[in-house]
């Protein structure tokens, strides 16, 4: 515990804020004054909370003299003003209370519809209203999944200062890195960046840029999984087409599989006549995959499987249940084509078998009994989990990672970036290129045509791309390896001690609350013993009532607790049971955060308790 607070303190430092306005500006003053010459910066006001009369004193120093559609558009010296202006806002916001109205936002619905004018102003407005409305009519509306410690819902993310600096940078370079020209460095940096982050998740050489594989930022693991579950289905496609033989590579585009990526006949795979219709092939997940599998498949017109997981199993996927599933499937007529497995579910943060679930990808559900239909793309979901692999201690959780096809890791989950930054890694590029690679005229030219570049456009769903590595390239230089691994750890650190909390309420041993799953990385899942009947005296005996009226006495504690603003959490199922979930490790989140949380969390389950709840038994 020492060494991780001194850990956690020192990360703080890294992750502070307040170099990040002088930072910021030295970089905007360079990048103006290779525009056009600029006098300084002027010292500004206003923040959360923050005097309007502070604003207002900074709009006449800055707007002062312009008029209607002039004072709106912004002098490069405003932009240093206000730009300033706005880091001290969110600096503001992310470290003062800024949470008056609670951690979730207590709005009601069009509170902002109703507030704001319903069209844009004729004449451009000055800064310091627009100011004034963040303050007024933003922040109520928020719920504060950056600025409060509180935050234990879904997965918390982390928005470090680095990578805010990344993004703001992103956005005033504008380039668009769909193709190496476009601009080399936004190419090259994310594939140096994500080189770096594959060697601090211990991944296998297969997933790095040099070879086949290598890395490439996706949007969200949701477009990750439609990017890979589209390159299975071309595969299997392509697998049973042309009498069966295998089409590895059909249609890509240059004569090796290293060069060319995209060149003259990419794309032939994916508009390859069908061999085998889409709603015939069947993509596998547990029962406890995230919703974005089962979306990508409905999006690809794929058949979705979902294999039951069980308590006794941690909730983790197993091979054999897959290769019942697999091996029905393909004796029905149909084709399976890829597993989606899961490094940390959602609701509990349970990792499937990995080893296992390879082996009837490998064996196509055969297993040597017939039935199999060939070999499986292998998916890893590590949306949220994967950040951990960083971590020695947790190695044992991914074994069996290497034998996956692709595997999505989400750096704005625990990676200290903010949305959007799903580091997607392939050990082959050329399945995705056959898939999605087109080369119209107007994107041609040399670098492309020598094959000696990557171009992302041909591994992604749109065009576009921004430049995201930024801000991974930030965040891997300024917490550096053990400053990343230190604040995972803390994430654990944070569970242990809500976990102690439980457990001193008598946990598993007739307490008030139980666990409901093991709990895994920064996830607690628990639930509220209910009923403890109340009797006359005030003294609580066991009860037993039915499943219905327990699940609903979960989200009764779960309705109270977010209620009274001091913390958020939500719920989930687990084998058809509801329960309520704690997920820790904020970059500023401590002990007393979580025994905070654990407080509100009894005191309302005793409230409830006293006020009938458990009465109605
Ligand atoms: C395991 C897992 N997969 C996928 C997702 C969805 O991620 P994204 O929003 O990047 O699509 C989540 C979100 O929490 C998740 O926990």
């Amino acid at each position: 515990m020492s060494s991780s607070s001194s850990s956690a303190s020192e990360l703080r430092h890294l992750a502070a804020g307040a170099a990040l306005g002088a930072a910021l500006t030295a970089s905007a003053v360079y990048v103006l004054q290779r525009r056009r010459g600029v006098d300084g910066v002027r010292g500004v006001g206003g923040g959360v909370g923050g005097g309007a009369g502070s604003l207002e004193g900074l709009a006449e120093q800055i707007e002062g003299g312009l008029a209607g559609g002039a004072a709106a558009a912004m002098a490069p010296s405003d932009f240093l003003a206000w730009g300033g202006a706005m880091l001290r806002w969110i600096v503001r916001y992310r470290t003062e209370d800024a949470l008056t109205g609670g951690v979730v936002s207590r709005v009601s619905p069009n509170y902002l519809i109703e507030a704001l004018p319903d069209a844009a102003p004729e004449q451009g407005e000055g800064w310091a209203a627009i100011m004034r409305d963040l303050d007024t009519l933003i922040v109520p509306g928020l719920t504060h999944w950056e600025a409060s410690n509180r935050f234990f819902a879904y997965f918390k993310p982390h928005a470090s200062y680095p990578a805010v600096m990344g993004e703001l940078l992103c956005a005033g370079l504008n380039v668009m890195g769909f193709d190496w020209i476009a601009s080399p460095a936004c190419t090259e940096l994310e594939m140096v960046a994500l080189d770096w982050l594959a060697k601090l998740l211990c991944l296998p050489p297969k997933f790095l840029s040099k070879g086949r594989g290598g890395g490439v930022i996706q949007g969200s693991a949701g477009e990750a999984a439609i990017v890979v579950l589209l390159a299975a289905a071309v595969r299997a496609n392509a697998k049973h087409g042309a009498g069966g033989e295998s089409g590895d590579g059909g249609g890509g585009g240059g004569d090796d599989g290293e060069s060319g990526e995209g060149g003259e006949g990419g794309g032939a795979a994916a508009l390859a006549a069908p061999a085998v219709p889409r709603h015939r092939m069947v993509v596998y997940c547990s029962d406890q995959a995230h919703a974005v599998c089962q979306k990508a498949c409905m999006v690809l017109g794929l058949q979705f499987r979902c294999v039951p997981t069980s308590k006794a199993d941690g909730f983790a996927l197993r091979g054999e249940p897959l290769r019942r599933a697999v091996a029905a499937d393909a004796a029905a007529g149909l084709v399976p084509i890829a597993v989606c497995a899961t490094t940390g579910t959602t609701s509990s943060c349970a990792f499937d078998a990995l080893r296992e679930v390879a082996a009837v990808c490998r064996d196509g559900g055969g297993g040597g009994g017939g039935g199999g239909g060939g070999e499986l793309w292998l998916h890893i979901d590590a949306a949220y989990g994967g950040a951990y692999a960083c971590l020695p201690e947790l190695a044992h959780c991914f074994d069996g990672i290497e034998l996956a096809d692709s595997i999505v890791v989400n750096a704005h989950k625990k990676l200290l970036c903010p949305f959007d930054l799903a580091a997607l890694y392939l050990a082959d590029r050329r399945p995705v290129l056959d898939a999605l690679s087109l080369q119209p005229e107007y994107l041609r030219n040399a670098a492309s045509a020598s094959g000696a570049v990557t171009d992302f456009e041909h591994l992604q769903l749109p065009l576009g791309r921004r430049f995201r590595a930024l801000k991974l390239w930030f965040v891997l230089r300024r917490f550096g390896a053990e400053g990343i691994r230190a604040h995972l750890r803390q994430g654990v650190a944070l569970r242990e001690a809500f976990e102690r909390r439980l457990a001193a309420s008598g946990g598993d041993d007739g307490g008030r609350f139980e666990l409901a799953a093991p709990p895994s990385l920064s996830l607690v899942c628990f639930r509220w013993r209910w009923p403890r009947k109340v009797e006359p005296s005030g003294a609580s005996a066991a009860a037993v009532l039915d499943e219905e009226a327990c699940n609903a006495a979960q989200i009764a504690l779960k309705e109270a607790v977010n209620a009274t603003g001091e913390c958020f959490i939500i719920q989930t199922k687990l084998g058809g049971t509801m329960v309520l979930r704690v997920a820790c490790g904020g970059l500023e989140q401590e002990v007393a955060d979580v025994e905070k949380a654990y407080a509100v969390i009894e005191r309302e389950a005793q409230r409830l308790e006293g006020e009938g709840w458990a009465s109605t038994a």
